[in-house]
């Protein structure tokens, strides 16, 4: 059988998973990448010791050769633009989160999915994750009842990036949109994503703009910390924050508040030089219920996760879509609305304001 022929668009730092995850499957073959910046392309082939695989310097060229997919891989002001391109040229795209910078752009986005019939799947590996899953069914097997309350983001105490993370030029959003969709995507999937209403939010860099706190701080000009309420269709309210630096150790668990029960998924990573960090991984999880009127809470034992990392199961889920002639495995029709909170917040802090989410019809 004739292997799927890959491309790799934008080979900076996470384009080096997805080639590994890659290389792990027998179906497929990486045989092009590009990115803007000269002789990085080749550079990052070559050390993947895809000697063969063509370099670009310009996604659109890569374009033109025949490859049935690509991966993503640019810092998120770009993700629209070669995401559209690939698709307007008949490739399948497996887009890096988060899906885009403004809600606009993943408009254009899904609609450039639509007229192509191609899939277009966001790369939200936290839902591959055993524990994320089971957070799924419990809130699912409406144990909880209606859930009408729930606070998420957790953040780190100091845990910046640099480079094109920090610069809106090239990260348009900075921790709200780099580990905040994380935590949106976390509750917004296990409650079954209702449609966004309003959002009214705060976002500051007291610290990434300080150069005591950060080595590029004169170019630091996204946010480092951001917070928002947003209201759902259906009554339920998300209470969010999510931070790259702050001086506290965690901005507390996740918590699902239902009319019958309550759940609690705790942050992992306290302690560690990050502490308090939430990039998509589960901490311990308890349900809160009465039981013949008495207060219980029960420990829900977390599973082990067997097998790949959750990346390599992104990577191979998107094959096996394709192979399988299989719908999108992150669909947009959740992550759009994933982006248009994220949208929502920026629009909130700009204007001081709770503004509505309006999501076109597509
Ligand atoms: N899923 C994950 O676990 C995970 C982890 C890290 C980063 N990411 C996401 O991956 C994306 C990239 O992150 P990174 O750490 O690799 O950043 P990076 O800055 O190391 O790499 C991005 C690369 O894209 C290139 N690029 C930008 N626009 C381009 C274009 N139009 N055509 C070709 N190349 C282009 C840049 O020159 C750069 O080399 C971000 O959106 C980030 O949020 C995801």
């Amino acid at each position: 059988m004739r292997k799927l022929r890959i491309g790799i668009i934008g080979t900076g730092g996470i384009a080096n998973a997805h080639v590994n995850a890659y290389k792990n499957i027998p179906e497929v073959e990486v045989v092009a990448g590009a990115d803007i910046v000269p002789g990085k392309a080749r550079a990052f082939l070559d050390r993947h010791g895809l000697t063969e695989a063509k370099a670009f310097e310009n996604h659109r060229d890569l374009l033109e050769l025949d490859l049935d997919a690509v991966s993503v891989c640019t810092y998120n002001t770009t993700h629209a633009v070669c995401t559209i391109d690939a698709l307007n040229s008949g490739k399948h795209v497996l887009c890096e989160k988060p899906m885009s910078v403004t809600l606009d752009e993943a408009v254009e986005m899904v609609r450039a999915e639509k007229k192509s019939g191609k899939i277009l799947t966001i790369g939200f590996q936290p839902r591959y994750d055993v524990n994320m899953q089971m957070i799924k069914q419990i809130v699912q097997s409406g144990i909880l009842g209606k859930v009408y309350y729930i606070s998420t983001g957790g953040g780190r105490r100091r845990g910046m990036p640099g480079g094109t993370f920090i610069r809106k030029e090239t990260a348009g959003v900075g921790a709200l949109a780099d580990i905040g969709c994380y935590s949106l995507d976390m509750v917004l999937n296990a409650i079954g994503y209702p449609k966004p209403l309003t959002v009214s939010a705060y976002a500051s860099n007291y610290f990434g703009t300080k150069p005591q706190y950060h080595p590029e701080a004169s170019e630091f000009n996204v946010d480092d910390f951001a917070a928002a309420f947003i209201r759902l269709e259906g009554g339920t309210v998300i209470d969010f924050r999510i931070s790259w630096a702050m001086h506290m150790d965690t901005m507390g668990d996740t918590i699902f508040l239902g009319e019958n029960a309550g759940l609690k998924v705790k942050s992992p990573g306290l302690g560690s030089p990050w502490g308090g960090a939430w990039d998509g991984g589960v901490g311990p999880i308890y349900l809160y219920q009465d039981i013949l009127g008495q207060h219980t809470e029960t420990a829900i034992p977390l599973k082990q996760n067997y097998g790949p990392s959750i990346f390599e199961k992104k990577v191979r889920d998107f094959v096996d879509a394709i192979l399988q002639n299989r719908p999108a495995p992150i669909p947009t029709s959740e992550i759009l609305y994933n982006q248009a909170i994220i949208d929502g917040i920026i629009r909130s802090v700009e204007s001081g304001r709770e503004v509505e989410i309006n999501i076109p019809e597509i």
